[in-house]
């Protein structure tokens, strides 16, 4: 998954103007980048540099009213500038972005260099530029980038620009692009968020779809009617998500300070979405709760909640594997899908195929306007405000509070699960105070040279013990383990060696002895035990105490997570905003 933007018009400095709207995609991808731009002279000029973009400035490819530009997350070939996108054709005048996998690239490559195209890079995205610049030896730029993105297999979206015809041609099948129209200029991104500093007239590109823009004209065409078609902008009247981490360090610790008023927000602001959606669940014959990493865990804490509170059985699959688990879905049937950015193309591909097999789909998510958001039947908006930071920490807890409070409103029970997410608010208030930050900073000065750590929970403590170990692992590049505490004996423990690192979540619930029992297996085979829980015991070498909340202990329990995860990146010198091989939303397979 990348980040493009594209524009075309009157202003002068269109690369520094790409740039601006790179900046705004780089959570899609960060490990290169690069923009090219129709010189004076009316040839093509291409910057690419590898590495965030940070402070660059993109002042040596002159003066340009038209640009493209990418930001890279590597699939096909390494991190190097060869690779980092625009590619360019072998007679330099077709300039080419993309964002997905073209699976059968190898063939169309194959066939290419039999006729003469030189290719400089590994990727798949450069065949598409010398595929564009053969079919043109016969074909005008419209017919030939066609003709081309006909031939690609997989999700796609591709933005060229040809420097003779002075066009730039995009098409989509899979992944999202946007289209934004301007007074004589017009934009193209790969999220809708991107193009609000510039114009706020949007047209959501469709599959297989291509589009064709100067500075004066926008002409759509669809590939299956393979004939022009008419497009119906949009104008959005959303808030600008421009937001800075004011005096915090990292967007990570600002957005862990934002869930105490998240979750005051959502506990007095959300009853209508909760409400609908109980509804559906309980006139719903099976329902499915799906999503990816952070999601995914937020959907299986869905499972616990739900036969606790509601006492309804509520089934959870990892988005990427129920797409081989749909035959069975009916139209009876209802699949909530859970997400952050609504953009994972997993999650998208999994609620596509359930809603081919006739179930009806109900988004958890928190990106207004998403692929996921415009897909659904039925939306709730997690309101979570905008999250920058890669490692998902207050869309976790929103989606916790919504669960638990859609659970309790499912049993007739809304202000008693309103009164225990107020308690948890306390809870979270208390955790994030500075006398209780520094024990976990003392617990984080002690694991930072650790290479492994073991993390238990039972019952709704082991999705907290799972995405606990999700934030370690993204933030600090520990090797973290999260597992269901009575997995302990039946084979994990054969890691717990003289001084490894065990962190064993102990909330006031069904689950503490049996937790507690597990502690002892593992001090007993030399673990150093970090207890989180509402009373401390000898066993444990470390403790923090959390109060018990009911079920919402999740909530402030994950917070600890979150927090340790975060020390942990920050005494090793790491970005947790920007972690190495990741990104905020993955748009490929
Ligand atoms: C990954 C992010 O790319 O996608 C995770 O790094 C996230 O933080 C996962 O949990 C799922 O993303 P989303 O947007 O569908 O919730």
């Amino acid at each position: 998954m990348c980040g493009i933007f594209a524009y075309t018009g009157i202003n002068q400095e269109a690369p520094s103007l790409v740039l601006g709207g790179l900046k705004n995609l780089e959570y899609r991808g960060y490990d290169s980048w690069g923009i090219a731009a129709i010189g004076k002279n009316g040839k093509l000029q291409v910057y690419k540099k590898t590495g965030k973009i940070g402070n660059s400035l993109i002042d040596n490819l002159g003066k340009s009213t038209l640009a493209i530009g990418h930001t890279r997350w590597a699939t096909h070939g390494g991190v190097t500038v060869r690779n980092a996108h625009p590619h360019l054709d072998c007679t330099g005048s077709l300039g080419l972005i993309h964002n997905g996998i073209i699976e059968n690239y190898d063939v169309l490559k194959k066939s290419l260099l039999k006729f003469g195209h030189r290719f400089n890079s590994e990727t798949d995205t450069e065949v598409a530029v010398h595929l564009i610049e053969e079919y043109q030896k016969k074909l005008s730029f419209k017919e030939a980038v066609i003709k081309a993105f006909t031939e690609f297999q997989g999700l796609n979206a591709i933005i060229v620009m040809d420097s003779k015809t002075r066009l730039i041609a995009a098409a989509k099948n899979g992944s999202p692009l946007i289209i934004g129209k301007g007074r004589q200029e017009n934009y193209l991104a790969s999220d809708a968020h991107a193009l609000l500093p510039y114009t706020r007239n949007i047209y959501f590109m469709e599959d297989s779809e291509a589009v064709f823009i100067n500075d004066k004209k926008i002409t759509g065409y669809s590939l299956i009617d393979k004939r022009e078609k008419e497009l119906h902008y949009t104008v959005l009247n959303w808030k600008s998500l421009k937001v800075d981490k004011g005096f915090y360090p990292h967007f990570m610790l600002k957005e862990i300070h934002d869930q105490l008023k998240m979750l005051e927000y959502i506990v007095n602001n959300q009853d209508e979405g909760i409400k609908k959606f109980s509804k559906l669940i309980e006139t719903s014959f099976g329902t499915y709760m799906v999503g990816c990493g952070t999601a995914a865990y937020a959907s299986l804490a869905g499972t616990y909640i739900f036969s606790k509170i509601a006492k309804f059985h509520v089934n959870f699959s990892v988005a990427s594997e129920f797409a081989y688990l749909v035959d069975f879905l009916t139209e009876k049937s209802l699949v909530i899908a859970l997400s952050q950015s609504g953009e994972t193309i997993d999650l998208i591909d999994a609620v596509r195929k359930a809603r081919n097999n006739g179930a009806r789909i109900a988004a958890l998510v928190n990106n207004l306007g998403s692929s996921l958001y415009r897909l659904a039947d039925d939306k709730l908006l997690l309101n979570a405000g905008v999250e920058k930071a890669v490692v998902s920490t207050k869309a976790f807890t929103a989606k916790l509070a919504h669960l638990i409070l859609i659970a309790y409103n499912l049993a007739g029970k809304l202000e008693e699960g309103k009164l225990i997410i107020r308690k948890s608010i306390t809870e979270v208030r208390r955790i994030l105070k500075n006398e209780y930050q520094v024990k976990i900073k003392n617990l984080a000065k002690n694991l930072t040279a650790k290479n492994h750590i073991y993390i238990i929970g039972r019952g709704v403590s082991y999705p907290i013990a799972l995405e606990t170990a999700l934030k370690i692992k993204e933030a600090s590049y520990i090797h973290a383990e999260g597992f269901a505490g009575g997995e302990l004996k039946h084979g994990v423990i054969a890691l717990v060696d003289k001084g490894t690192p065990c962190l064993a979540f102990l909330p006031e619930d069904e689950t503490y002895p049996d937790t507690t029992s597990g502690v002892m297996e593992m001090k007993a085979r030399g673990g150093y035990m970090i207890g989180i829980g509402s009373k401390n015991q000898k066993v444990f070498d470390e403790f923090l105490e959390v109060h018990d909340c009911g079920i919402a202990t999740m909530i402030p329990n994950i917070l600890v997570g979150q927090l340790l995860g975060y020390y942990l990146a920050v005494n090793k010198g790491l970005d947790p905003d920007k972690p190495r091989n990741l990104a905020k939303s993955v748009t490929v397979k």
